[in-house]
Parts: C-alpha cells; structure tokens; sequence
C-alpha cells in the first residue's frame, strides 16, 4: 500500500514551487554617514508592495540550475541574483540536503534598477523557494512570515545570512511585511501592516539607469547631492517607525505624505545622476496636487494615496500626459506608471501555495 505521507512529499517534489517577489517602496531613508567598509549606514522604513515579479522553482534533471526570464530587459541571465542565491542557498546548507539542480522561472513585472530592488526581492524569494523545494521546509511556511513554521532557528539563521550576503536590499524580503531597515539594511525590524482599507501608490519610473553605487558616490561628494536637512530626515524615519510599530491606517499614512515626501537624504544625489528629474518631480507636484517621493536611490517617484482607486485615476492622468506631451520624463524610453498598493500577505501567502499556478510547471 502507499503510505499518504510519502506520496504527498513526492507529488510535492514534483510540483513547482511558486513565489511572488515584491516591489519595495522607501516611505523614509535616512542616511546616517559612511562607513569603514564604503557602505552607508542607513535608517529606512520599507513597504512590500502588491507589484510583484514571479518566481517558479522546480527540481530538475540537469546537472545545473536554469534560468528563464520574461518580461522587461532584466540584463544577462548568468549574471542574474536569483542564480548566485540559488547556489549561495546551496553552499550554505552544505550537505544537510540533496540540493538537487533547480530549474527557474522568473516573470518580471518590476522595472530594473529602479529603486524598487526587484532583484533583490527575487533572490530572497529565490532563497525560500529553493529551501521548499529541496525539502528543507514545509510548502509555502516562510510566505507566512520572517520565521519558517517550523521556526528551525538553523534555518532562520541561514536564510538571514545568505540574505545579507547577496546584497543590502535582500534582507527586508525575508520580513513579509512593512519593516524597519537599519545598519547596511541587514538589521531588519518588523512593523505592523497598515490598517483597514488599503492606500494607493502610483510608481513613475523614467526609463533611465540611476545606479545605486553612483548615487551615494554623488552623496558621498555633497555640493548639490548632499541631503539639506539630514537631521529632519532622521526625525521622520524614527517617527514614522514608532508610529508604524504601534500601527497605522492609509487615512492616517497619506496624511503624512508631505513629510516623509521630503525625508530620503538620497534626493539630490538622485538629482544629479538622472538629469531631469527634479523637473519631472516639480511637473507632477503640480499636475497632481501631492506630495511626490522618491524610492530608494530612485529614479522612481511615488505618490499616495487614500485608495486604490484613486491612484488607478492617477496613473491615467500620468500616462495621459506623458502621451500628450504635457509631461516630460527624462530618458529615451517609455517611463513605467504603476498603480498599485501595499503587498496584502494574506492573498500573497494564497498566491504561493503548493499547486497555485501549477501551469507553470516544467520551468
Ligand atoms: O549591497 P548592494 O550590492 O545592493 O549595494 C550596492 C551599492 O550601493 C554598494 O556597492 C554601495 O556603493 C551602495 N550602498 C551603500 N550603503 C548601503 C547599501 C548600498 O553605500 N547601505
């Protein structure tokens, strides 16, 4: 007779192992000086956003990983994140486990290279995906949260340094959820999900590269790229995290767009390396009447708010205006206009169940 359990870990090893990837959104980021090693040392609050790219992890035949990647340029496969994560993962639970090769599917949905860390995002979904299907832990246990269900401290403790190993951005993923990001963004405190109904964020991206080492070299070199009031900035982040500790709904977290609008210390630095963008920021100021943000080290604006569809209509207007010419995005190409809200992980963790998106199968 077969045994239930044996036959349900084998169908499991069968079936591909599916992730969605978030976006990420800096709603803050201080940036507190430069350290030893040339990082910076830093002090964001993040928000995992329901732009996602999608991950599909199966164990394969070869003798090595594959990669397959749809959607926007994400550049030379080989020298994709997800594959040094699937081998870092690999490397670091040694021979605990038959770490067979994976085969990898990856749909971009994301821009790149836009302050969004979507690659940083598919490689800590990488790491998870790759632990499921190996075996190391239960289907779709790490979508739940920073700590696998079965809360193996070993595992927790490998998935934190893989993470901090494959870059700054990697870490946040591992949280599920908004978090506070401090040190070189490998100190990770978890926050609460904002209350009630969801906000709206509207994603403008020009189509052109602001490259995060660039960016804190121009910071680094001060002049125009230097913050005008880090110390404002640094307030803001500490307040909006203790706020968000105790928790927050969207009416309350629009409210406070103006500020936190101002509070990333990255701002003239962006300025400088994408020409063009403090006139695009001041041209969408004006035509929408709200705060715009910058992400990360940018080039991507954000704007809030109240609803999801509000921003909808938002990024109608945007894309009206960049189509008749009223709105000028640096860059040769087209500017990406996302409308999109917070990451809701109930629906995330139901998206990456054992069999959802099973179609996908064979990657
Ligand atoms: O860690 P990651 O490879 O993503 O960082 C890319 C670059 O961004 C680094 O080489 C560094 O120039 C800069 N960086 C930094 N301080 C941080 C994170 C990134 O200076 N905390």
């Amino acid at each position: 007779m077969i045994d239930p359990d044996r036959a349900a870990a084998a169908a499991r090893r069968l079936t591909p192992v599916v992730r969605v990837a978030p976006a990420k959104l800096n709603l803050t980021l201080s940036v507190r000086g430069r350290r030893p090693d040339g990082f910076h040392e830093l002090h964001s609050v993040m928000l995992p956003l329901a732009l996602a790219d999608r991950l599909s992890v199966a164990r394969a035949e070869g003798s090595r990983d594959t990669l397959a990647i749809t959607g926007p340029d994400a550049g030379p496969v080989a020298d994709n994140l997800v594959l040094r994560a699937i081998a870092a993962t690999r490397a670091a639970v040694g021979r605990a486990a038959d770490a067979a090769p994976l085969a990898i599917r990856l749909d971009k949905r994301i821009p790149v290279a836009a302050g969004l860390a979507g690659g940083s995002s598919d490689a800590a979904a990488a790491i998870d995906a790759a632990l499921e299907a190996w075996g190391l832990v239960a289907p779709g246990a790490v979508a739940r949260g920073p700590e696998p269900a079965d809360d193996d401290p070993e595992l927790v403790a490998l998935r934190a340094l893989v993470a901090a190993q494959l870059g700054s951005d990697v870490p946040f993923f591992l949280a599920g959820g908004p978090a506070l990001v401090e040190g070189r963004g490998e100190r990770v405190t978890r926050l609460r999900p904002i209350r009630g109904p969801a906000p709206g964020v509207v994603l403008l991206t020009p189509a052109v590269p602001s490259p995060t080492p660039a960016v804190f070299e121009a910071f680094d070199a001060g002049g125009p790229a230097a913050s005008p009031d880090p110390g404002s900035v640094a307030r803001t982040s500490e307040h909006l995290a203790s706020e968000l500790r105790a928790g927050l709904d969207a009416a309350a977290l629009v409210a406070r767009a103006g500020v936190l609008a101002s509070a990333n210390d990255l701002a003239g630095a962006a300025a400088v390396v994408v020409p063009g963008l403090t006139t695009l920021r001041r041209a969408l100021l004006r035509r929408l009447g709200r705060p715009i943000g910058l992400s990360g080290s940018g080039p991507t604006l954000w704007v809030l708010y109240p609803s999801a569809s509000e921003a909808a209509a938002a990024a109608d207007d945007i894309r009206a205006g960049l189509a008749d010419g009223s709105l000028e995005a640096p860059g040769s190409g087209s500017p990406s206009v996302v409308a999109t809200t917070p990451a809701d992980r109930a629906s995330d963790a139901a998206a990456t169940g054992p069999g959802v998106d099973g179609g996908e199968g064979g990657a």
